[in-house]
C-alpha cells in the first residue's frame, strides 16, 4: 500500500523554469569569496542596521513601551492593566490583566477582516499522494465545531487536552480548537514510544485526548491507536473521551473503546459552534515537553498573551513575511518549531502555512522540498540543517531539486542544531537564496539570536554565526567566574532577566524545578545551558550544550532517558550514553554498558535487545544503534560516571584522566569499545 502510494507521488509533469534569481545585494556579497575562504565575510555589523539597532535598544532600555506597542497589533478582549510585572522573578508576567484568545487572533480575526477565502493551510503529503487546501473560513468552521464537541465532553478553560497526531490538518484544527476554549494543549510527537506518551499523559492528566488511526513513515505505518491505548493503560489515567480521526484511504482502522472513544466525524457531526473564550494573558496556552538533564521530561508552559505578541513580531521583523504570503516550516508539529512556525506564527500573520507530511529524501526523492516550494509558491522557508545534509548526500548537484522553479523563495532559515558551514554554503550556492541560521529553544518559543530580515540586516552574516540578539533578549556570555567573557572567548550563554514576552512562564506543576534548573546558577539570568562565543559585532556562535542533552537530527534527547531505558535490560547493570558526532544527524547517541555478574548472554544478543528496548521505550527517533559492552565505566570516587571524558575520547580529543576517577585503568577498555564502534580512532590513550 505504502509502496504504491509513493509511486504515484507526482501527479503531473513539471517543467524546469530555472532558478536564476540570485539577488543583487546578496550576489555581490556572496560571490566575493569561495567555499574555502570566507575570512573577508564580516559584512554584517549590528551598527549597520539602524532599524535593528533602534528596535534592540528600545527593547532593552524600555521593554514595557516596546512590547506595549507591539501588543497593540494583536486583538485583545480586555486591555492589560500592567505591561510587565517582574516583582517575583523568575515568574515574570506580561500584559497582566489583559484578555485575549489565540484562536481568535490566528483564525477568526482574518475572517472578520475579509480574508475568509484565503488559504490558511495547505497539506502536502507525498506519503499519501494527497494535497489539500483549507481556507481561513473553513478552518474557522472546523475549529469552532471541534471546540463545541470538546466543550460538550466537559473541556473548559484551563483544562488539559492531549493531542497525539501525525502531520495532518486535523492536528492544527485540534490545537486551535483547544485554545479556542481557553484550554491547554499538550501535543506529543509521533516518533515517541508508548512509554514516553504515557509519562506525558500521567503528568498532564488530560480530560480528552485527540488522536488518529495512524501516521505514515516512509517504510511503515505508525499505528497510533494501539500505541495510545497502551500508553493510557501504562499511565493509569483514563481520559473522559478520546477523539480518533480515522485517516481516509489508509488500511489501518482504529479499534474504538466503547463509552470512551468517539470518531472525529461523530464529534464534528453537528451544527454546533463555539465562540472564542477570552483568557488572561498569563494563562497557559500549551505545555510542550522537552528533554533536560534528567530523564524526567520538562513540561514547558507557554503563556498566551506574550506568545501571541512575540510570534506576530517575529513573523514581521525576523522573517519579513506579509499577510497573504506563503510560508513553510519543514518540521513536525510535535516540536516547538511546529507549534510556533507551522501553526501559530504564520496563522497569526495571516499567511498560508504548508503542513508537509513527508521527508526531505525518500518520499520519494531528494527533490521534494523544491517541488513543494514550487507547487505552493513558498516565499519563506525554515528547516533543520540535518534535512539539508540529507538532501546534499542524496543529490549533491541538486539535479532533482533544480527541476523545480523555486524563484518565489526569498530565504531559508535554519534552526534546531548547529549548522556546519559546508552544508550552509552548499545550500546557498545551490538554492541561490540566503541561508540564515538562528538559535532558539523550546523554552523561549521564538528565536533568541537571528538575522532580522525585516529590520534591515545584511543577508550575509559571518560564517558559523547564529545571528545577533533578537530584540527583547539581553544575551551575555559569561566566563567560569560568572562575569562577562571577553568578546571572542567561549563561555556560557545566559540572558539577563526579565525575559521577553512569550518565553516559558514555568515548568508545568514544577515551579521549584523551573527556578532551580534555569535561574539558580547565574542569579539574575536565564541559563540557556548552551556554550558559545560572542564576537565584537554582537554575533553569537553557539557551540554546544553544557548539560547532558544531545541533539540527534534536530531532536533534543536526554542521555539519562536513554540510559534509563538500557538499564531496564535484565543483563545490564550500568550504562553510560554520550553524544558522538555524525555527518548526517549532527550527533548520535552511543551507549556503553556493564553486564550483571550473573550474565551469560552473548554481547551481540544483548546489543540487539538493548537497541530494540530503546526503540520501544523512548522511540525510533532516538536513532540508537551504537552500543558496546565494557568491563567497567569510568567513575569518580563518589560514584558519578565521567561521561564527558567518554564523549571527549569518542570525539578524538585527548583526555586527561580526572584525579577523582577511582580506577583510571578502565579507559583502556573504553577506548577499545569506542574504536570498535568507529570512534576514538586517532587519539592518544587517556593519561
Ligand atoms: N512518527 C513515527 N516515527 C517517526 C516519526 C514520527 N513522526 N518521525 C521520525 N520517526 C522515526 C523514523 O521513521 C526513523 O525510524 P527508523 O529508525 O525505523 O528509520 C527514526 O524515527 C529516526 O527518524 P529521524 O532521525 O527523524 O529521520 P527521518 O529520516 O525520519 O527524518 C528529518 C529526517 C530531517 C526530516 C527529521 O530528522 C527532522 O525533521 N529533523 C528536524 C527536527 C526539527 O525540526 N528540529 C527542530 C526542533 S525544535
Ligand atoms: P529545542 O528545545 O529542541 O529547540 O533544542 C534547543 C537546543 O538546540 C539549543 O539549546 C541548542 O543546543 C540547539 N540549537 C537550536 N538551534 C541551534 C542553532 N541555530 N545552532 C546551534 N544549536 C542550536
Amino acid at each position: 500500500m505504502l509502496g504504491s502510494a509513493r509511486r504515484c507521488l507526482l501527479p503531473k509533469q513539471r517543467t524546469f523554469l530555472g532558478v536564476g534569481h540570485f539577488r543583487g545585494l546578496w550576489q555581490s556579497q556572496r560571490c566575493s569569496h569561495g567555499a574555502s575562504s570566507h575570512e573577508g565575510n564580516h559584512l554584517f555589523n549590528a551598527q549597520a542596521a539602524p532599524t535593528y539597532k533602534d528596535a534592540y535598544e528600545r527593547s532593552i532600555l524600555d521593554p514595557e513601551q516596546f512590547w506595549a506597542e507591539e501588543a497593540e497589533k494583536i486583538s485583545w478582549m480586555k486591555p492589560w492593566s500592567r505591561v510587565l510585572d517582574h516583582t517575583n522573578p523568575p515568574f515574570t508576567k506580561w500584559f497582566v490583566g489583559g484578555e485575549t484568545n489565540a484562536c481568535y487572533n490566528a483564525v477568526d480575526r482574518h475572517v472578520a477582516d475579509g480574508h475568509g477565502q484565503r488559504a490558511a493551510l495547505i497539506h502536502d503529503s507525498p506519503v499519501t499522494s494527497t494535497q489539500r487546501s483549507i481556507t481561513y473560513a473553513e478552518l474557522q468552521q472546523q475549529v469552532s465545531k471541534l471546540a463545541a464537541a470538546l466543550s460538550s465532553y466537559g473541556v473548559k478553560k484551563g483544562d488539559n487536552v492531549l493531542i497525539y497526531m501525525p502531520m495532518i490538518p486535523e492536528a492544527v484544527v485540534a490545537m486551535l480548537a483547544v485554545v479556542r476554549l481557553g484550554a491547554v494543549h499538550s501535543l506529543v510527537f509521533g516518533g515517541f514510544a508508548a512509554r514516553e506518551l504515557s509519562v506525558r499523559i500521567r503528568h498532564a492528566e488530560p480530560k480528552v485526548i485527540i488522536s488518529a488511526s495512524c501516521g505514515v513513515e516512509p517504510t511503515r505505518l505508525i499505528r497510533y491507536k494501539p500505541l495510545l491505548d497502551q500508553a493510557i493503560t501504562m499511565s493509569g489515567i483514563e481520559p473522559k473521551r478520546c477523539i480518533i480521526y480515522q485517516r481516509p484511504g489508509l488500511p489501518e482502522v482504529a479499534t474504538m473503546k466503547p463509552d470512551r472513544d468517539v470518531s472525529w466525524d461523530e464529534a464534528m457531526d453537528s451544527d454546533r459552534s463555539h465562540d472564542c473564550v477570552p483568557v488572561e494573558a498569563n494563562q497557559a496556552m500549551y505545555i510542550l515537553y522537552t528533554s533536560g538533564t534528567t530523564g524526567d521530561p520538562k513540561g514547558i508552559q507557554r503563556p498566551t498573551g506574550g506568545h501571541l505578541v512575540a510570534l506576530s513580531w517575529v513573523m514581521k521583523n525576523i522573517y519579513a513575511m506579509k499577510s497573504g504570503e506563503k510560508w513553510w516550516a519543514a518540521s513536525d508539529l510535535g516540536w516547538v518549531v511546529g507549534h510556533s512556525f507551522i501553526c501559530y506564527g504564520p496563522l497569526l500573520a495571516g499567511l498560508t502555512t504548508v503542513v508537509y507530511e513527508g521527508k526531505p529524501v525518500g518520499t520519494p526523492d531528494a527533490g521534494q522540498f523544491f517541488r513543494v516550494i514550487q507547487d505552493h509558491g513558498v516565499q519563506g522557508f525554515s528547516t533543520a540543517p540535518t534535512a539539508l545534509r540529507a538532501i546534499r548526500r542524496e543529490d549533491p548537484e541538486l539535479e532533482l531539486g533544480r527541476k523545480y522553479d523555486t524563484s518565489s523563495l526569498r530565504f531559508v532559515f535554519l534552526a534546531g542544531e548547529h549548522c556546519d558551514y559546508e552544508t550552509r554554503y552548499w545550500a546557498e550556492n545551490k538554492i541561490k537564496v540566503p541561508v540564515l541560521d538562528h538559535w532558539w529553544q523550546t523554552e523561549t518559543g521564538h528565536p533568541i539570536t537571528s538575522t532580522c530580515v525585516g529590520l534591515g540586516h545584511s543577508l550575509s552574516p559571518p560564517r558559523d554565526a547564529s545571528g545577533v540578539p533578537v530584540p527583547g533578549y539581553n544575551v551575555k556570555v559569561l566566563n567560569a567566574d560568572k562575569v562577562e567573557a571577553e568578546r571572542g572567548t567561549l563561555g556560557r550563554i545566559v540572558i539577563k532577566l526579565p525575559l521577553p514576552p512569550g518565553t516559558m512562564s514555568t515548568l508545568y506543576r514544577a515551579d521549584d524545578r523551573f527556578s532551580s534548573i534555569y535561574f539558580n546558577d547565574y542569579p539574575g539570568f536565564y541559563d540557556s545551558m548552551d556554550a558559545g562565543i560572542m564576537d565584537a559585532d554582537g554575533q553569537l556562535y553557539v557551540m554546544s550544550r553544557d548539560d547532558d542533552v544531545i541533539n540527534v537530527a534536530g531532536h533534543r534527547l536526554s542521555t539519562s532517558a536513554l540510559e534509563e531505558a538500557l538499564l531496564e535490560h535484565s543483563c545490564i547493570s550500568e550504562a553510560a550514553v554520550v553524544g558522538v558526532p555524525d555527518e548526517m544527524k549532527g550527533e548520535l547517541p552511543l551507549g556503553l554498558y556493564v553486564t550483571t555478574k550473573a550474565n551469560t548472554k552473548p554481547e551481540e544478543e544483548i546489543n540487539k535487545e538493548a537497541v530494540q528496548l530503546v526503540r520501544e521505550l523512548v522511540g525510533p527517533v532516538a536513532a540508537f544503534r551504537l552500543i558496546c559492552g565494557v568491563e567497567a565505566l569510568p567513575k569518580t570516587r563518589s560514584g558519578k560516571i565521567a561521561r564527558k571524558s567518554i564523549a571527549d575520547l569518542a570525539r578524538g580529543k585527548s583526555v586527561v584522566i580526572p584525579p577523582t576517577i577511582e580506577d583510571p585503568s578502565v579507559y583502556v577498555g573504553i577506548k577499545k569499545a569506542l574504536q570498535q564502534l568507529g570512534y576514538a580512532l586517532n587519539v592518544a590513550d587517556p593519561e
